[in-house]
């Protein structure tokens, strides 16, 4: 038995009977890290790397789920967070980061007139949607793509449980760049949904002409448009996929992006709409939090001063070419395909029958582990990660790739796995 993970792993047996799970996200948890093979408690991070609490060290491509942008521990950020701890982190009135942040918002997304604040992306949706419900007066809502924990848009999903099934039945799906799917749902919806919620983009880009099909479906049939750019926004452009795509939503959800790993999420949209959050309950004691506040003012000034999004569209254009000359180099191109923006690309499985997809997930996920990375099958780009940092991500699809071709002559994986193959969380993309 390897001990390089000793540490991690009688901590997740201590821990697991605090916590259920070991972690409060699924994504962090053992459901996407297989036991034996994996560390599961960090002791800090900077820039692109990560250090595990047995000391191992690693370039990250989660970039803690996209909510950093800048790299971890980023000193700008650090030293206005640090500045404003000493001011306060929290007061029993707002403060005046709020209308700065927002302001800020408001100049560089296009449908933002007005904003309001949370925590997590999923308080920004499901305020995103209630509010469509208090425009409308209608309760059903349409989606595409995956919108967070709470009860509204899990409900829909196979992780469902314990949602009321009378929740469940008001939101429905439909499949992107599939215009009739949602033609078909209005039909059968008729003069019922509040609002079209989608991501605008998250595998594949829109087909020509699919986001503005969808934005002039919705307002026919009454509905608001909203756009979760919770992992787009700040992101794939200073403006979100609404200003790369040029279609401006009537409401929009951001997060991750927002503050570089400081919890802040938001709502913003047209003023007509946006008014009504007088009356819409969206109130917590943690709103307007200040540290959030002044990491994402900082993080915004950034954005908007340094060639950081270029930089990291660059770096993603980068590892986007490299890894498609790697799948064909180890002729896997009939397993393997790169999709997706360069700032938030994806190891695509395709189809196949000679081998077990959730097997090779985790071949995955243990052999890049193993060359050092942190890494679950997409590239989550920040500013720190450069050509070392690529480098090192290419060795390690080099060994995975190699053990891909390995299975393929042994005919199973099983035998190179050195854990039990992961079991799906769910499909929502
Ligand atoms: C597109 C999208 N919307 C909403 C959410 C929910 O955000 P949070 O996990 O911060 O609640 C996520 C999180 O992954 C997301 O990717």
């Amino acid at each position: 038995m390897s001990t390089k993970f000793k540490k991690s792993e009688e901590l997740l047996k201590i821990v697991e009977t605090v916590i259920p799970l070991g972690s409060q996200t699924f994504s962090k948890s053992k459901v996407n890290y297989p036991f034996g093979v994996s560390p599961y408690f960090a002791k800090k991070a900077k820039g692109a790397y990560l250090w595990d609490v047995d000391d191992n060290k690693y370039v990250d491509y989660i970039s803690s789920l996209l909510s950093v942008t800048l790299g971890y521990a980023d000193e700008d950020v650090n030293k206005a967070v640090a500045a404003q701890l000493e001011l306060g982190s929290i007061f029993s009135i707002a403060s005046e980061l709020e209308y700065e942040v927002g302001k800020a918002i408001c100049e560089m997304v296009p449908c933002a007139e007005m904003v309001r604040f949370g925590k997590n992306g999923s308080d920004a949706t499901a305020g995103a949607v209630r509010l469509a419900r208090a425009v409308t007066k209608r309760d059903d809502v349409i989606v595409c793509g995956y919108h967070g924990w709470q009860d509204w848009y899990i409900g829909s999903t196979t992780r469902n449980l314990g949602v009321p099934k009378a929740t469940s039945d008001l939101t429905h799906t439909f499949q992107y760049n599939d215009i009739s799917s949602l033609e078909e749902q209005f039909k059968k919806l008729q003069g019922k949904v509040a609002a079209v919620v989608m991501e605008p983009t998250n595998v594949y880009p829109p087909a020509e002409g699919f986001l503005q099909q969808v934005k002039d479906l919705a307002h026919k049939n009454g509905a608001l448009l909203i756009f979760d750019e919770t992992i787009t926004g700040f992101r794939f452009a200073k403006g979100g996929a609404q200003e790369l795509y040029g279609v401006t939503p009537d409401l929009a959800t951001f997060g991750k992006g927002l503050a570089n790993g400081f919890p802040l999420s938001a709502i913003a949209g047209k003023r007509e709409y946006m008014k009504l959050m007088e009356e819409v309950f969206f109130s917590f004691t943690f709103g307007g939090d200040t540290l959030s506040l002044a990491a994402s003012k900082a993080n915004l000034i950034k954005l908007n001063t340094q060639p950081i999004l270029e930089s990291i569209h660059n770096y993603g254009n980068q590892v986007i070419d490299q890894l498609v000359k790697k799948i064909s180099d180890h002729q896997l191109d009939e397993f393997f395909e790169v999709k997706g923006h360069p700032a938030w690309s994806f190891l695509i499985f395709k189809e196949q029958k000679q081998l077990d997809g959730m097997e090779l997930t985790t071949l995955m996920v243990q052999e890049m582990l193993d060359q050092g990375l942190i890494y679950l099958g997409t590239h989550n780009m920040n500013y720190c990660h450069r050509e070392a940092e690529i480098k090192q991500l290419m060795n390690g699809y080099d060994v995975f790739f190699s053990k891909v071709n390995e299975a393929l002559k042994k005919g199973n994986i099983s035998s190179l796995l050195n854990c039990k193959p992961l079991v799906p969380l769910f499909k929502v993309r």
